[in-house]
């Protein structure tokens, strides 16, 4: 009798994802009616600038200066950055510099061209704010009217070009994280009143709650139970320009996490985190493969398994190849997980792929896949069909 059993790992994978997708819901309906205005104190939400926030963890981008470019070599040497002060005056800068928002910003960079890569928003929310003009000997960039939101890191490429083929040096390029202190706006705005974070198993994950201001003083905060978490610098570790750094992600991190600001006597929350935690496994599965017997006779059953042994609540996901796959011999596969004994936290996933009655299609390789969250590995074992009573004639 020929029977098929629903793959268990599958089954687990569709919960799972059922679960993902119920909290993502329910976080889209608090989304809708949370205006929870304890979570957010001072916070005046800012439709334009809301849009603009949004765009910022995306990270930076290209800009082309709409300048021609000058089809001759650039100037070797350093790129050199400096900021355009009042008065004429040019300041130098270093990793960062603060700009109060509402004043411009000037900056040069030595290069002809140069290319700069600003925060995505600023980019994308084209609004006349920003303009960038190719001169002789440098390339200039401006911005007006800055908000908090305009935080982020601003680059420089001096361009190197052989007749009208340009390619950036990114050995010279000039990186610098521009703060814009906002008295109204500690945090730059975010247009999403959650964020959900996959917090992977050994992966680090970012909470980027980024401050316009240097000055502020940021603490980690869990919405329930409502605690302060301790940031030692080792599990989790705060950097003005990056946000909080979950080192390495456990379940006990998974939750609603935001970030608190407080500079003077005005004190802010971030946009909330929701973290959601994912067992990622250490590596991809290495599948072993067995068959009953490597030679079978006709009209004989045949059994081929392929085991997994891994980290426990790791879902693995077997698929397979067989010869038989071309004259469309349905596959029938019995799917299994059990614990592994020894203490660790081990458990052995196994997929067995039944042939009843065997024919000569039968006959040549079976290839087993596993396939986890990391990656996936095959193993192959070739099967050869005989004739029972006397050796197989050759034609
Ligand atoms: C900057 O702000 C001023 C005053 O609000 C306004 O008149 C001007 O148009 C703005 N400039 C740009 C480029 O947005």
């Amino acid at each position: 009798m020929l029977s098929m059993k629903l793959s268990g790992a599958r089954w687990r994978l569709v919960l799972s994802t059922l679960f993902i997708s119920a909290l993502i819901l329910e976080l889209g309906y608090c989304q809708e009616d949370a205006q929870d205005p304890k979570t957010s104190p001072g916070r005046k939400p800012k439709p334009a600038k809301a849009k603009q926030g949004k765009a910022t963890n995306k990270g930076p981008r290209a800009v082309t200066a709409k300048a021609k470019v000058i089809a001759t070599p650039a100037t070797q040497g350093k790129g050199l950055l400096t900021q355009v002060l009042d008065k004429g005056r040019f300041l130098r800068v270093g990793d960062t510099i603060s700009v109060q928002a509402g004043d411009t910003l000037e900056l040069r960079c030595k290069g002809k061209p140069v290319q700069w890569a600003v925060p995505h928003y600023l980019e994308e929310d084209d609004d006349g704010r920003l303009r960038i003009i190719q001169q002789e000997r440098y390339g200039s960039l401006t911005l007006v009217n800055t908000t908090g939101a305009d935080t982020g890191e601003y680059t420089c490429y001096p361009m190197y070009c052989e007749d009208t083929d340009c390619r950036k040096e990114y050995d010279k390029a000039v990186k610098v994280f521009i703060f814009f202190p906002d008295p109204q706006e500690l945090f730059v705005p975010s247009s999403d009143y959650y964020e959900v974070i996959q917090l992977r198993t050994n992966w680090p994950t970012i909470l980027p709650c980024q401050v316009t201001s240097p000055e502020a003083k940021v603490t980690l905060h869990r919405e329930f139970p409502p605690v302060e978490v301790a940031v030692d610098g080792a599990e989790i570790s705060f950097d003005v320009k990056r946000g909080f750094t979950i080192h390495r992600p456990r379940h006990h991190h998974a939750g609603a996490l935001y970030c608190v600001a407080s500079l003077g006597n005005l004190r802010q929350s971030s946009t909330k985190y929701m973290l959601i935690y994912v067992n990622y496994p250490m590596a991809a599965p290495a599948p072993v493969i067995q068959v009953s017997s490597s030679t079978v006779a006709l009209g004989e059953n045949l059994q081929v398994s392929c085991t997994v042994i891994g980290e426990q609540d790791v879902v693995i996901d077997f698929t397979w190849e067989y010869p038989g796959q071309q004259i469309g011999r349905p596959l029938y596969t019995q799917e299994s997980v059990r614990p592994v004994g020894g203490g660790a936290a081990r458990e052995q996933s196994q997929s067995i792929l039944l042939v009843d009655e065997v024919r000569e299609v039968d006959q040549g390789a079976y290839t087993c896949t596993a396939q986890n969250l990391q990656g996936s590995k095959s193993a192959s074992i070739m099967v050869k069909v005989i004739t029972k009573a006397k050796p197989k004639k050759k034609p």
